[in-house]
């Protein structure tokens, strides 16, 4: 095996533009919200995204263990913060989604959701743990997104060592 199995590298490039929707969806929500138009629109928009995200990367799993993964590229440092870092990927994928649906639950978006009415939406997240957890976890998100970015820039035009073909669905020669 020298390439991830379909299924998985379908399902890493749709969690991509799923998690870049998300994102753009959750600051949409937050810019309206602080000019008081929020949209019961809006977070149902933002969690069914997110929510796909959660559902996506449960089924991913399951392929990851059923398909298996390529041998490791290598055993260097790098090698293993890299392994580190998918991991880590791997449990925001859950916490974030996670942490959101706790946001609804904790707040007033649940009962606005629940009457369909935008004018019980919260004006703020005041003391609203999960909200805070989940603003947090979008930082560390984008942190690790973005070494993760550098390391596959880095394989592709320093090191040159075809890494991008593990995750594509062109076949190896
Ligand atoms: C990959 C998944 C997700 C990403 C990337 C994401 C991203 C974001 C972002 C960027 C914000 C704005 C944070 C800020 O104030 O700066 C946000 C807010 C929020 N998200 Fe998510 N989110 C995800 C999943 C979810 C899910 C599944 C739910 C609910 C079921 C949810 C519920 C919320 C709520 C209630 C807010 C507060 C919006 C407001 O400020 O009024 N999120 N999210
Ligand atoms: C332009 C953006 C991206 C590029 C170029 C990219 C590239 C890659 C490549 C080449 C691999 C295979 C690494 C290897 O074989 O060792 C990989 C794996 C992985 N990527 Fe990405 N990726 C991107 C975005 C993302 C995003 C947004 C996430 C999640 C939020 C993500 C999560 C992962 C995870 C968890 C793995 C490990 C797969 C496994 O072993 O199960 N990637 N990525």
């Amino acid at each position: 095996m020298t390439q991830y199995s379909k299924r998985m590298v379908i399902v890493h490039w749709l969690t991509l533009a799923l998690v870049v929707a998300a994102w753009f969806l959750g600051h949409e929500l937050d810019e309206a919200r602080h000019e008081e138009g929020a949209t019961i629109a809006g977070y149902i928009a933002h969690a069914l995204v997110g929510g796909t995200v959660l559902l996506l990367t449960i089924l991913r799993l399951a392929f990851r263990s059923k398909d298996g993964t390529p041998p490791p590229v290598g055993q260097s440092l790098m090698d293993k913060v890299a392994k580190g870092i998918h991991h880590g990927l791997y449990a925001l994928l859950v916490l974030l989604p996670v942490s959101g649906l706790m946001t609804v639950v904790t707040s007033d978006v649940g009962k606005a959701l629940l009457a369909g009415d935008a004018t019980l939406l919260p004006k703020k997240f005041t003391g609203i743990v999960p909200h805070d957890v989940h603003e947090m976890l979008v930082t560390v998100l984008i942190v690790l997104v973005v070494v993760h970015i550098l390391g596959a820039i880095k394989h592709q035009f320093i090191m040159k060592d075809g890494l991008m073909e593990r995750m594509s669905l062109r076949k190896k020669d």
